[in-house]
Formats: structure tokens, C-alpha cells, sequence
């Protein structure tokens, strides 16, 4: 396949200037061989301070603007997710390689168009899944893949949350744009974080529920995301603020999934819990535990509660720099398969919860 294959510096491109795009440009900054030389977004002032910040030449206040101008090798897409697969689309036919932000898209038939597009243009196309390379998520995937918890058959993942909606009323809550609440939000990242910890099982069925009791009533607004618009006595909420789910997985085992961003739970969680045959563990990646894990399992038939130290901490520099490996060596497996697979899984609990039955996928 096409790949970067001279000694010039890989030219990468950021479109979305929010938290998630300001990651992908301090991951491209400081990674050797990376010129960061385009920035796209419609803030002024943000192109201004950021452009300065990682001394970006190229800034655009539109997506076609920069694809034109700017000669990239990548870019990276970190804008509301309902523009990730036009965006994504629209590059990959320009021949740049995409890594674009969780969720993938709001709907699995948009997922399948970009993965078909990157197929066609014989480029890279990557999603950002960077919780997995938290401290704790790494450690136990180690210890799952050496078989210290022996055959995991129960899982349970969920990043729940008090009062968290990100933007109340923002692109965030509205259905078209955001194609999801926070199973789409967030629970992708705990779907992810078990599919990858376990070893990547295929999913075999789903069945969801979903509720909408907090946003409707303008409650539950939080810091996360684009600043909730402010003032507005009824903010446009169209989605769920909480999603509960059962998968059943290829290897028979069960996960139980749950995201919400607005719950009375007494502290926001991020975790993995997994049961297995010689030994359980659970990891909290966010929240006031965090970063922590811990096994319980027997030694010698001895019940025994153990802290292993933990592997190296990353984030998304983590996911940047893997992208631009998976450039440079031309891979012809990194066309989006990984993301699709947790965009169907998504939709399924939707239609499942829609539906108020089991989904087969
Ligand atoms: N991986 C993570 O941990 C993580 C964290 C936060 C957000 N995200 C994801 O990143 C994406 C962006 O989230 P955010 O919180 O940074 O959003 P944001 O609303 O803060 O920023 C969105 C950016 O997109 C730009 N944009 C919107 N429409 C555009 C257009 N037509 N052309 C060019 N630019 C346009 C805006 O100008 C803005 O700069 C979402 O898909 C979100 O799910 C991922």
C-alpha cells in the first residue's frame, strides 16, 4: 500500500480545535519525524493561540480549505462526531491517512463509508481509543494476555458519571450531531477498554436499555465537552443521559456495560472489572480511585489481594504515535475495522433499547 516512505518529515493536519484536537496536536508536536503544519477550525482565536502555541504555519477555517493548501501526509479529526465521516471521507479521497476521534460515527452504516474509503484510497484510517493506554488498562491487559486471571467468562465495564453532561444544549446533546449520549459518549471507551483488555472476543448479541432523566429537565450539566450554552432555560437535549447493556461474547462470556453522564452515583468511574477462573481484577482509570488496580486471586490456595505496580502511563501521544508507525510501515490492516466493530456494537444497543429487545449482531 501507499506509505510515507522518504526521510522528510511526515506532514500532519489538525482539524477540531477543542480538548480533543489540542491532544492530537501535542502528540504531533513532539514526535520526532512530525511536522505539525495545518490547523483547521472555526475559533479564531483559538487558531490564533494555538497555531502560535505548536507554531503551526497553515491555519483554515474550513476542512476543504486545508486539503487544498496544505500538502498533508495525515490528519487528524477531532470535531463533532456527526462530521467525522464526510471529514474522514473527504480525505482519505485526497490520499491523506485519518485518525479521527471516538466515536468513529453516529450510525454503523457511516462507519462502514469511511472504512470503505480508506479500503479504496489504500490509506491508513485509525480511531482514537486512548483510555487503553492508561496505566492501569495496560497492566491488565499484560496480566489477562499472560493468563493470570485464567478463562475471563464475566466482565463488567462503565464510566458513569454524577453530573457530567458534556455541553447541555451544544452539539453534544443534539441527536444529528452527536448521533448518541453517553453510550456513544463514553461507553464506547469502557466497550473498548474490555474488547481490548480480553483480547479483542467478537460480540455476539446485545441487549440495552436507555433513559433520559436528567438532560430533558436542564439537569446534569457539567465541565466536560464545548462549555454548555448558558442561560437557556431548556437546552435541546435529544439523547439518553444513561445506557445500560449485556453483551454476550464470541468465547461465551458476558459483559455488562453501563454509561451514563448523569446519575446519582456517589463518585464519576471509569473501570473494568473481570472475573475468571484463577483470579478477578478491576481497574479504575478515572475517578477519585484512579489510577488504581487490584487482583484478588489465591496463591497457593491461599486467598491473596495483590497490587501490581503498573506499567507506564500514556494517553493520546500513545495513539498519535502508533498512527504514524502504522503509516510509515504501509499497514493493510488499519482501515478503521477496530472502530467499526465498536460503532456496531453501539448501534445495537440502541436499536436493542429502541426496540425493547435482544439484538444479534
Ligand atoms: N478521546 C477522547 O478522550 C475524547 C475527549 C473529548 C472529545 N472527544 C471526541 O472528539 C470530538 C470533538 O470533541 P471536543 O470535545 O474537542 O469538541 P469541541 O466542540 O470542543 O470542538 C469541536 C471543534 O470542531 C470544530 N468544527 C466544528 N465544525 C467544523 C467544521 N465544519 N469545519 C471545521 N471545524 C469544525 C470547531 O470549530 C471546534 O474547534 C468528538 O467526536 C468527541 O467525541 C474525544
Amino acid at each position: 500500500m501507499s506509505k510515507v516512505t522518504t526521510s522528510a518529515p511526515v506532514r500532519a493536519g489538525v482539524v477540531g480545535l477543542g480538548w480533543a484536537g489540542q491532544q492530537h496536536m501535542a502528540g504531533y508536536h513532539d514526535l520526532p519525524g512530525v511536522e505539525l503544519v495545518a490547523l483547521a477550525g472555526m475559533e479564531e482565536h483559538l487558531l490564533t493561540e494555538l497555531g502560535d502555541r505548536y507554531s503551526v504555519p497553515g491555519r483554515y477555517s474550513t476542512l476543504e480549505a486545508m486539503l487544498a493548501e496544505a500538502d498533508l501526509d495525515v490528519l487528524s479529526i477531532a470535531t463533532p462526531t456527526a462530521l467525522h465521516a464526510p471529514m474522514a471521507i473527504a480525505a482519505l479521497g485526497a490520499g491523506v491517512h485519518v485518525l479521527c476521534e471516538k466515536p468513529m460515527a453516529p450510525t454503523a452504516a457511516d462507519a462502514e463509508r469511511m472504512a470503505e474509503a480508506a479500503q479504496a484510497a489504500d490509506r491508513v484510517l485509525e480511531i482514537t481509543f486512548n483510555k487503553r493506554h492508561r496505566a492501569p488498562a495496560r497492566t491488565l491487559r499484560r496480566l489477562v494476555a499472560d493468563g493470570v486471571l485464567g478463562r475471563v467468562y464475566y466482565a463488567k465495564a462503565g464510566w458513569v458519571r454524577r453530573k457530567g453532561i458534556p455541553g447541555l444544549g451544544t452539539w453534544f446533546t443534539r441527536k444529528e450531531s452527536a448521533g448518541g449520549g453517553p453510550m456513544m459518549d463514553i461507553g464506547i471507551h469502557a466497550l473498548d477498554l474490555a474488547l481490548h483488555v480480553l483480547g479483542e472476543p467478537g460480540v455476539r448479541t446485545v441487549s440495552a436499555s436507555t433513559y433520559a432523566e436528567f438532560g430533558p429537565r436542564g439537569l446534569g450539566g457539567g465541565t466536560y465537552g464545548a462549555g454548555a450554552l448558558a442561560g437557556e432555560e431548556s437546552p435541546v437535549y435529544e439523547v439518553e443521559d444513561l445506557g445500560a447493556a449485556m453483551l454476550r461474547l464470541d468465547d461465551d462470556a458476558t459483559l455488562m456495560l453501563e454509561a451514563s453522564w448523569a446519575q446519582f452515583v456517589d463518585h464519576d468511574r471509569l473501570y473494568l472489572e473481570l472475573y475468571g477462573t484463577h483470579g478477578g481484577a478491576v481497574i479504575e482509570v478515572e475517578g477519585p480511585l484512579a489510577p488504581r488496580i487490584h487482583v484478588t486471586t489465591d496463591v497457593d490456595g491461599i486467598p491473596a489481594n495483590l497490587t501490581p505496580d503498573m506499567l507506564p502511563d500514556a494517553g493520546h501521544e500513545a495513539n498519535v504515535a502508533d498512527f504514524v508507525a502504522l503509516v510509515r510501515d504501509g499497514s493493510a490492516d488499519a482501515r478503521g475495522q477496530m472502530g467499526l466493530l465498536r460503532t456496531h456494537v453501539i448501534d445495537a444497543c440502541y436499536s436493542s433499547a429502541e426496540q425493547g429487545s435482544e439484538v444479534t449482531l
